[in-house]
């Protein structure tokens, strides 16, 4: 009896997977109002990857059209969709980020929602991460084989220029930086992780760009298709992020490119507040105290309006929460300022520093004041 035994146990773990009971892929899909292509992908997703034990999981940043429904729908239906539902943030990055954390698969992809990306590269991209001593595999539109199908020019140029501005940070030779598709072993992930800046649309960028050692890489081509349904996301604002994300990764190790933000912003602030000054004084003729109340209440309001939407655009404020946001920043700034005029008044007075030395002084504390204190009171994590 013991001896059947025996020779049934090792049988009946070879015809186990390698991998465990486990999924060993997980498919990390952000969405953002894409309801009518979530169904469609699942089924591609059922199709190309038969015979291998894998799991959705949907990172939806609360959708409004539905998509969350649809998802419940189809994991009644089947038991490897998940999703994961992010409320009062938003950004690409970050959530292709924390859908790969909410996996244990040894290996993890990210794709659109929106069946741009070639599912048929699933299996051959796991296969070259099982068989090839490889990190990564990347679904790249600029290798022999790829393309972006009718983009115009401009597209084709702005896709260029940032691919090139991309090589600042980047560690390793890349055709296809800007990809969006690509899967990944969850050890190289591991090693990124904690340095990602999470900042914008370009995950790829932030990974290769983060990672303790080079990341051993290979790319397949694949034609980017057109979206099914729904709209794109990409606006203005991508552009401007990825410059926030090439900033992080250069400057990132000395200062936060929040703080830099901040101050830049603040910056901008004096400006304005000494431009409205002079047009209360000069134009509207009012009293000097008047004027420089007008001028510094229009800069705090114009600091907030661009914070909001410049430095914590993953956390942008709307509606009530705006106002409300303005009036826990105007309460941090109103101690700050108390606290820069104290600081350089006693400066000056006490320890006969110069006028701008205690100036600068004063102001350094007032910033750093209210870039701490409004980070955790007006834009605080969610
Ligand atoms: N959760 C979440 N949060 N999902 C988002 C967000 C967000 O803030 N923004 C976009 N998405 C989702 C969309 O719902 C879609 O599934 C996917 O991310 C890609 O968004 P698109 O709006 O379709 O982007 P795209 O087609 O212009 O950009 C794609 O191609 C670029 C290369 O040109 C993406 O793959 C980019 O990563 C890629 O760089
Ligand atoms: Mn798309």
């Amino acid at each position: 009896m013991a001896l059947v035994e025996a020779s049934v146990v090792p049988d009946d773990h070879a015809a186990k997977p390698a991998h465990g009971p486990g999924p060993e892929l997980t498919v990390v899909i952000p969405t953002m109002n894409e309801r009518d292509n979530v169904a469609p992908l699942v089924e591609r997703l059922d199709h190309a990857l038969a015979g291998v034990a894998w799991e959705a999981i949907f990172v939806d940043d609360d959708s409004t059209d539905g998509t969350r429904e649809e998802i419940g729908r189809l994991s009644r239906i089947d038991g490897r969709i998940r999703c994961l539902h992010r409320i009062g943030r938003r950004g690409l990055s970050s959530a292709c980020i924390e859908g790969i954390q909410a996996s244990l698969a040894p290996f993890v992809a990210v794709m659109d929602a929106d069946l741009q990306h070639d599912e048929a590269l699933l299996p051959r991209m796991l296969d070259c991460l099982r068989q090839e001593p490889l990190d990564l595999v990347v679904g790249s539109r600029y290798v022999e084989g790829g393309g972006v199908g009718n983009w115009d020019k401009r597209r084709v140029g702005i896709s260029g220029f940032a691919t090139r501005l991309g090589r600042l940070v980047l560690k390793v030779e890349i055709a296809d930086p800007m990809s969006g598709f690509f899967m990944i072993r969850r050890d190289a992930f591991d090693r990124a992780v904690r340095s990602m800046s999470a900042v914008g649309f370009k995950i790829l960028v932030d990974l290769l760009a983060s990672s303790s050692r080079p990341v051993r890489l290979k790319e397949l081509p694949y034609q980017f298709r057109e979206r099914h349904a729904g709209e794109s996301k990409l606006d203005a604002f991508v552009a401007w992020e990825y410059l926030v994300l090439l900033a992080d990764k250069l400057l990132g190790p000395y200062v936060p490119v929040r703080f830099v933000l901040f101050s830049m912003v603040g910056g901008i602030g004096v400006v304005a507040h000494l431009i409205v000054l002079w047009l209360s004084l000069n134009l509207a003729h009012l009293a000097f105290a008047l004027s420089q109340g007008v001028a510094a209440g229009m800069a705090m309001i114009g600091n907030f309006t661009l914070n909001n939407f410049l430095t914590y655009s993953d956390r942008r404020l709307k509606g009530w929460n705006f106002l409300k946001g303005l009036v826990s920043f105007a309460a941090v700034c109103g101690v700050g300022y108390a606290g820069n005029v104290g600081v350089a008044k006693y400066l000056f007075d006490n320890q006969s520093s110069s006028w701008w030395l205690a100036g600068i002084a004063g102001a350094a504390i007032g910033s750093v004041w209210n870039y701490a204190v409004s980070s955790v009171v007006t834009w605080k994590r969610k």
